[in-house]
C-alpha cells in the first residue's frame, strides 16, 4: 500500500495525513468509502455464520425499554423474525473465516498489524443497535448495506447504566448525527461515545484495533520470557560471607533481597529476551483460531499467508503464529516481505536458504501458508 497516496477509503486523505490529524484524534466520516461495495455477506451467510460454535456471536434486543444479552452459537429459529424491529446480530472476527473479510480488513494495514484487531459485522433489523456506548480502542464503521443513523459525541467520564446486561451509557449527550448509506464510514477514537440505529434492516462492519494495557502487557512478556529462559547450566548461588551472628533469625537479609531484585532486573533487562517475547505474544493466534493441516510446498510456486496467520518481525527476528526465529541477510529480507505483503512469489521464494525453505514447509504443513495459485 502506497502510504503517500490519497485514497477515497480515507476521504481523499493519504493515510499519512490521516494518521496524523485523525487516528487517537478527532473523528471523520467519509462519503463513499468504498463506492459499490460489495457486502462481505448478506443477511443470510451472517446468520449461517452465528450459528457456527467455532465463531463468536451476540445477539441483542431492545424491547419494550428492556436490553437482552445473549451468545451465540445460534440456530436461525433462534434469532427473532425479520419483521420484528429493534434487535441485532454481532458476529466477531469474521475475518478469520472468510477471505472476503480479511481482504476488506487489509485495507486498514496502513495501522501495524499488531493494532489491527478484527472485522465485526453486524446486521440490524428496523430500529435495532447497541445503545449509546464508548469503545475502548479506536474504530471504522463502514456501512455495507442498508441505512444507520449514528449519533456520536465525546464522553471523558461515562457514567453506565446500572444493572444492564451490556455497558449503555446515561450522560451520552450527542454533538453530531449523520446517516450513513452503504458505502460510507465513519472513524471514532476512542473515548467518542456513540449510537448507531438502523433504518430498515441493515449490515455495517466494524474495523477494530487493540491495544495492550501497560500491566497486560508487561505481565504477559514477563510471563513468555520465564517460559522460553531454560534454566542455566551453572547457576551462580547466593554467597553471604559477610552475613553477621543474628539475634532475629525470622528476618529475611537485605542481601538477599537485592541479589534476587538484580536477577528479576537481569531477566528484564536483556532487550533481546523482551523483543522475541513480545513479537511472540503479538503474533499468538486468536483464542480458538485452529489451523488445518496442509501439505509441504512443491515446485517452485510462490506463498500466500492463512487469513488466520498472524508474521511480524523487528530488526533480529521474524514472529509467526507465538513462535520466533532469528533472521539475517537475504532471508530476513525475504521473511519480513512475506509479512508485509502475506505473499512471497516464486523468485522470492527461489531466492530462499535451504534452511528458511524448510521452515516453509513446515508452517505449510501446518497450514500457516499456502502455495499460491499459479
Ligand atoms: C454495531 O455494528 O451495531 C455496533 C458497532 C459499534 O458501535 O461499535
Ligand atoms: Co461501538
Amino acid at each position: 500500500m502506497d502510504i503517500s497516496l490519497a485514497t477515497p477509503l480515507l476521504g481523499a486523505l493519504t493515510p499519512g495525513t490521516f494518521m496524523q490529524r485523525h487516528w487517537q484524534r478527532k473523528p471523520l466520516l467519509v462519503r463513499q468509502a468504498l463506492p459499490g461495495a460489495t457486502p462481505v455477506v448478506d443477511r443470510a451467510q451472517l446468520f449461517e455464520l452465528a450459528a457456527r460454535d467455532d465463531v463468536e456471536s451476540r445477539l441483542i434486543t431492545h424491547e419494550r425499554g428492556r436490553w437482552a444479552l445473549r451468545h451465540g452459537p445460534f440456530r436461525r429459529r433462534a434469532l427473532p423474525g425479520l419483521n420484528r424491529s429493534g434487535w441485532t446480530l454481532l458476529v466477531q472476527g469474521v475475518d478469520l473465516h472468510l477471505d472476503a473479510a480479511h481482504q476488506l480488513l487489509s485495507r486498514f494495514r496502513f495501522v501495524p498489524d499488531a493494532r489491527l484487531d478484527d472485522l465485526m459485522l453486524s446486521y440490524a433489523s428496523d430500529g435495532g443497535g447497541v445503545g449509546p456506548h464508548v469503545d475502548s480502542y479506536d474504530v471504522f464503521l463502514l456501512q455495507l448495506q442498508g441505512r444507520r443513523r449514528w449519533r456520536i459525541g465525546r464522553l471523558a467520564n461515562p457514567a453506565l447504566e446500572p444493572g444492564l446486561p451490556l455497558k449503555i451509557v446515561s450522560n451520552f449527550v450527542p454533538e453530531q448525527e449523520c446517516l450513513l448509506e452503504p458505502g460510507d464510514m465513519l472513524y471514532l477514537p476512542p473515548r467518542w461515545a456513540h449510537e448507531g440505529v438502523a433504518q430498515g434492516e441493515c449490515i455495517t462492519a466494524s474495523i477494530g484495533f487493540r491495544a495492550p494495557g501497560r500491566d497486560e502487557i508487561g505481565r504477559e512478556v514477563l510471563q513468555r520470557m520465564l517460559d522460553a529462559a531454560e534454566a542455566p547450566e551453572k547457576d551462580p548461588l547466593y554467597r553471604d560471607p559477610l552475613q553477621a551472628a543474628t539475634k532475629n533469625p525470622g528476618r529475611i537479609p537485605l542481601a538477599l533481597n537485592s541479589f534476587a531484585a538484580s536477577s528479576v532486573a537481569r531477566f528484564a533487562a536483556d532487550p533481546q529476551w523482551l523483543a522475541c517475547a513480545l513479537g511472540e505474544v503479538l503474533s499468538d493466534p486468536k483464542a480458538g483460531v485452529r489451523f488445518d493441516p496442509g501439505s509441504p510446498l512443491s515446485g517452485h510456486r510462490g506463498i500466500v499467508l492463512d487469513r488466520r496467520t498472524r508474521m511480524m518481525y523487528d530488526d533480529r527476528h521474524v514472529f509467526v503464529n507465538g513462535e520466533s526465529y532469528r533472521a539475517s541477510g537475504r532471508d530476513a529480507t525475504l521473511m519480513r516481505s512475506l509479512a508485509d505483503r502475506r505473499v512471497l512469489h516464486a523468485s522470492g521464494v527461489g531466492s530462499l536458504s535451504t534452511e528458511a525453505h524448510e521452515l516453509l514447509n513446515q508452517w505449510a504443513a501446518a497450514g500457516w501458508l499456502h502455495a499460491a495459485l499459479p
